[in-house]
């Protein structure tokens, strides 16, 4: 089997004396009730916490220091800190899923550590080192893993944040910052579930644009995002299809990355700088150029206009779309509409969708082979 840089990776993990000093561990008095034994309840995404949270300082000085977990709960946050002002604010989107002998395993948790580590040199904020990371993650999932669900379709979304957290108005980067980790058991993202989904095409608002934080997962990519979605939504559409500044080229859709399957090909467009590295995206190509998923088309990752999508969808070659990311997995599109076009894809999930679903799902849950190394069981952390 290759080795792949998700299994390098694990086994530095493994070999490493990565522990983090001095972590505190202050655990909650009172524990939560779970919310995903009632049948009849939905988990729906990012509504219900966990018990703890992780929570770690940075400072010039001191680096990364006071690591702590402690019972999930407000942040004490000067006003002046850089994040309210200037949005020094990154995230990442990871998840946890329980298999059916109740062990607990994470997806590609080192691809996303090195994304916030990336994202934290084009934002200006210390990284943080894969000790507090990958550390902080291990010892609170241990803490908090009864709040893993045990159901084929839900997870534990993990959402690790760093921002700015000086007070201080001038304009540089913050010296100090807060690292902290966040738990949420989730179900489906999207409200219509696993169900196809409707798109609008914007045609005025961009989420980012080529040199601007877009290849980043910074929250000011998702406050760029909001009218546009909000527009959308009021349309009756899900989400919508970003293009790139000129209105010409298709970057994302939604949340998420995008992928469209013709005839003779399927295309996801190139990381050109303004689209988001997506670890389903990186995910999915490997599976679609080395599993046979791609039932004989070529895998292209290049520049893919409107322009071409509605010409081709026109001459009948377009058979599937859908939108990749941790939150929604895989989203099959069945509709897509703009100012300039209107057409159905499908009614139903197409068969390269439904089958890298339930490849990635079968994966995750265990129920397929793992031959890329992506998974990691919580122990091996
Ligand atoms: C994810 O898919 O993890 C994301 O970051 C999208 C988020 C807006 C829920």
């Amino acid at each position: 089997m290759r080795e792949t840089s998700d299994q390098a990776c694990q086994l530095r993990l493994r070999d490493g004396v990565i522990k983090v000093q001095d972590l505190r561990i202050k655990k909650s008095s009172s524990l939560k009730d779970l919310p995903f034994f009632d049948p009849k309840a939905e988990l729906g995404f990012g509504t219900h916490f966990t018990d703890h949270m992780f929570f770690c300082r940075y400072s010039e000085s001191k680096g990364w220091h006071d690591a702590e977990i402690g019972p999930y709960g407000s942040l004490q946050l000067d006003p002046a800190a850089s994040v309210l002002h200037y949005g020094q604010s990154l995230f990442e989107g990871m998840k946890a899923f329980r298999r059916g002998d109740g062990s607990i395993w994470l997806f590609r948790p080192q691809f996303n550590w090195e994304r916030m580590c990336k994202g934290a040199q084009r934002l200006t904020l210390p990284e943080p080192s894969q000790e507090v990371y990958i550390e902080g993650l291990k010892k609170l999932l241990e803490i908090d893993q009864r709040w893993v669900p045990p159901l084929l379709g839900t997870s534990l979304y993990i959402r690790p944040t760093l921002i700015g957290s000086e007070a201080f108005l001038g304009l540089r980067p913050a010296k100090e910052a807060f690292f902290f980790i966040i738990l949420s058991p989730v179900g489906f993202y999207y409200a219509e579930g696993n169900k196809l989904v409707k798109i609008w095409v914007e045609a005025k608002d961009v989420r980012a644009s080529e040199g601007g934080l877009g290849s980043v997962k910074a929250g000011a990519n998702y406050a760029a995002s909001l009218r546009a979605s909000m527009i959308a939504k009021k349309r009756g559409y899900s989400q919508v299809l970003w293009l790139d500044s000129k209105h010409e080229g298709i970057e994302e859709v939604g949340t998420m990355n995008v992928f469209f399957v013709f005839d003779d090909e399927i295309v996801t467009p190139n990381l050109n700088g303004s689209i988001l590295p997506g670890g389903v995206r990186d995910s999915v190509l490997q599976l679609l150029r080395n599993s046979g998923l791609a039932q004989g088309r070529m895998v292209s990752e290049r520049r893919i206009t409107i322009q071409e999508l509605t010409e081709r969808q026109a001459k009948g070659e377009l058979r599937e779309a859908f939108g990749t990311g941790t939150a929604a997995v895989i989203s099959p599109i069945g509709e897509i509409c703009g100012e300039h076009q209107s057409f159905v894809i499908s009614h139903e999930s197409g068969p390269v969708s439904t089958s890298l679903l339930e490849t990635l799902q079968g994966i995750q849950w265990g129920s397929l082979k793992d031959d890329f190394g992506w998974m990691c069981p919580l122990e091996e952390l």
